[in-house]
């Protein structure tokens, strides 16, 4: 199925239950990297602009691997915004949340996970307008006992939890009703993209789209 060419945030959460989160440190391995995660089922992409090579990263998927869709991660200023959408990025994910970066993704059309951590923090951002939110560090930060106090007084909000989830505890964090999908780093290990072993990101992957939400 071909992924429609504006999305919302829901198109991004509601894809396949697990958003890789990605560090590029080499733009070669950017495409064999993508096509494997596509190959598993996962084409929802995030980048992280942690490295100096995220946005080559970003265009070569964006222009070589049209079944993905690219996101950029680690977005903490509006400028970081604009240049992801330069290159192609369709949405984008934010550690924080600031008005400047709700702004900037308004003013290139882009979705927005804005990443909270506290009540205050989810206020903030859904009087911005936003209410798919990153849990970030999910783990570090409360886990599953603060995704479960959070559904009384935000039950109109969807959280991607990210930060500390791996396959031992994704499905635990996915039978949670305000748990939308889960971000991680585990589907792209540094040394199997090093290795440029696209077998195992594509099992990796695989396992991943077949991890079911509740
Ligand atoms: C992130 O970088 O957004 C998260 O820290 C990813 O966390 P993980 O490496 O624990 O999956």
């Amino acid at each position: 199925m071909a992924v429609s060419p504006v999305l919302t945030a829901s198109d991004v959460v509601n894809d396949a239950a697990v958003i890789p989160v990605i560090v590029v440190d080499d733009v070669s391995l950017a495409v064999p990297m993508a096509q494997a995660l596509v190959a598993g089922g996962i084409r929802m992409l995030e980048i992280t602009l942690r490295t100096p090579q995220a946005l080559a990263a970003m265009e070569a998927i964006s222009k070589a691997v049209p079944e993905a869709c690219v996101g950029a991660g680690t977005a903490r200023r509006a400028a970081d915004v604009r240049a992801a959408a330069d290159v192609g990025a369709r949405f984008v994910v934010s550690p924080g949340y600031t008005a400047a970066v709700g702004q900037a993704c308004r003013d290139a059309g882009l979705p927005l996970l804005p990443g909270v951590a506290t009540g205050s923090e989810i206020m903030v951002a859904q009087e911005d307008g936003w209410d798919v939110l990153k849990f970030f560090p999910a783990a570090a930060a409360g886990g599953i006992p603060l995704l479960k106090a959070w559904q009384g007084p935000f039950s109109d909000v969807r959280f991607c939890p990210t930060g500390g989830i791996s396959t031992s505890n994704a499905a635990e964090f996915l039978a949670l009703s305000n748990v939308a999908c889960v971000g991680g780093s585990w589907l792209t290990p540094a040394a199997v993209l090093a290795a440029k072993d696209w077998k195992t990101i594509q099992a990796l992957a695989t396992q991943a789209s077949q991890i079911r939400r509740a």
